[in-house]
């Protein structure tokens, strides 16, 4: 194939025989001016200053062209334009697209080469030969061209087709990690739900068979809300790792706030801050599956309250659009940085010492199932405010 490419190209420009014996007569008179070619192409580089960022300052990267820029000189008028020819000058582009040379270059200083070349033919070839030595060489630049073009193209295609394999395959293993945690996590929330249930009865038989007043029942309290805390955390691993296609019906978005608003009240965490909610929503019908819309509003509630100091305040607000109704749950709380932000949505992710970092990803993928929006904005020492979308009752 890359031998065929080279006699296509020199079929078309008529490359021959004749034109290989014309270039092989002109190296003796040439050959004292080839360095002071090499100069020029250099001199144009130099005078470019984008061209000559090319080399980033490496003085032996540049001895090392001006050599093989020599060495390529000689070589056009050795007289053997064979496949070995085309291997050697087929190197040429593929160099150039490791230095990241940008491919218009080629084109420019190949004119300089050409220019240079046929000044000094002219002062070295009787004036009735000059027309035909210039003819062959003209085609012989070009074959040159397009062979430094061809190369360059195909190593270019290449090195793009690697990138992608290899994001590609970067995407691949990061989705099987996250796949054989899921699992893994799966198996480990499976083996503690059922002690943590047994664990959980028997603290509260024995809380149950305590005085009133023993000093004691405030301990087995203390435990209880510990295990509901892991009970808790078993159960987003658990969903996480298994996630349910959503059993949608028409329910009643008002409702739902408020049933996860009063679920909520005992909640530790939300007794220092205010939540305002006027009931909006009230009457207004979605299609969605309950229990998972009051697992993502709990989230949202539950983050917002964890972001606020003392006195902070959340707002619940429900509207609808033209079909869709949104539910923005927003909080005067520390706010997101916006390198946080990017990262919020991942499984695992968390900046709480005892967070799991699932409540967010989860939340994504109840409100995605349900073709659904979930926006996050925020502003460090503001607040934040997360919009849930959902489309109309269907
Ligand atoms: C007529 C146009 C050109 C020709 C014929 C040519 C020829 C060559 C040759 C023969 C090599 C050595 C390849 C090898 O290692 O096998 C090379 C390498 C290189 N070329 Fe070109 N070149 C051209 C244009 C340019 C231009 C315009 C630049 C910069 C603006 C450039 C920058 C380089 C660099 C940085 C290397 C690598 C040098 C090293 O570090 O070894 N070339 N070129
Ligand atoms: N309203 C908010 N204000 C400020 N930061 C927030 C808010 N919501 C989420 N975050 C940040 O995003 C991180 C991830 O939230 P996510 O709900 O996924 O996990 P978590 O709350 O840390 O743990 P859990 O799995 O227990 O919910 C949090 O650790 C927190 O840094
Ligand atoms: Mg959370």
């Amino acid at each position: 194939m890359p031998s065929e490419l080279f006699e296509d190209m020199k079929r078309y420009v008529g490359f021959d025989s004749h034109d290989a014996q014309v270039l092989k007569g002109l190296l003796q008179p040439l050959s004292a001016a080839l360095p002071s070619v090499v100069d020029r192409f250099y001199d144009a580089i130099l005078n470019h200053p984008n061209a000559r960022a090319v080399f980033g300052g490496s003085e032996a990267s540049v001895s090392r062209l001006k050599a093989s820029l020599l060495v390529w000189l000689t070589e056009l008028f050795s007289g053997v334009y064979d496949e070995e020819y085309f291997a050697r000058h087929s190197r040429i582009g593929r160099v150039h697209v490791q230095v990241e040379l940008p491919q218009h270059y080629m084109f420019t200083a190949m004119t300089i080469v050409r220019l240079a070349l046929i000044e000094n033919l002219a002062c070295q070839s009787p004036p009735n030969e000059l027309a035909a030595r210039s003819a062959s060489l003209n085609k012989l630049l070009d074959l040159e061209l397009a062979i430094m073009n061809q190369t360059y193209r195909e190593d270019l295609v290449k090195r793009m087709q690697e990138l992608e394999r290899a994001e590609y395959e970067a995407r691949i293993s990061e989705s099987e990690h996250l796949a054989t945690i899921g699992q893994l996590a799966a198996s480990l929330a499976h083996e503690i739900k059922n002690p943590l249930a047994g664990i959980s009865g028997a603290i509260q038989v024995l809380g149950a068979g305590m005085d009133k007043n023993n000093p004691h029942k405030e301990i087995i309290a203390e435990a209880l809300r510990q295990i509901d805390r892991l009970d808790a955390a078993v159960k987003d691993l658990l969903i996480y790792a298994r996630p349910k296609p959503p059993e949608r019906a028409v329910h009643d978005v008002g409702r739902i706030i408020e049933h996860c608003l009063m679920v909520l009240r005992e909640e530790p965490s939300l007794q220092s801050v205010k939540v305002h909610y006027d009931g909006a929503g009230r009457g207004h019908a979605v299609h969605v599956d309950e229990a998972q819309l009051q697992q993502v509003l709990t989230n949202l509630f539950l983050n917002a309250a964890h972001a606020c100091e003392d006195g902070g305040e959340i707002f619940c607000r429900v509207t609808r659009d033209s079909g869709a109704t949104r539910i923005v749950v927003e909080d005067t709380g520390c706010g997101i940085s916006p390198h946080q932000l990017a990262k919020v949505l991942e499984p695992f992710y968390t900046t709480k010492a005892r967070g799991t970092g699932l409540g967010l990803s989860i939340c994504k993928r109840i409100v995605d199932s349900h073709g659904g929006d979930l926006r996050i904005e925020s502003q460090v020492g503001k607040g934040t405010r997360v919009t849930v979308e959902l489309g109309g009752a269907a």
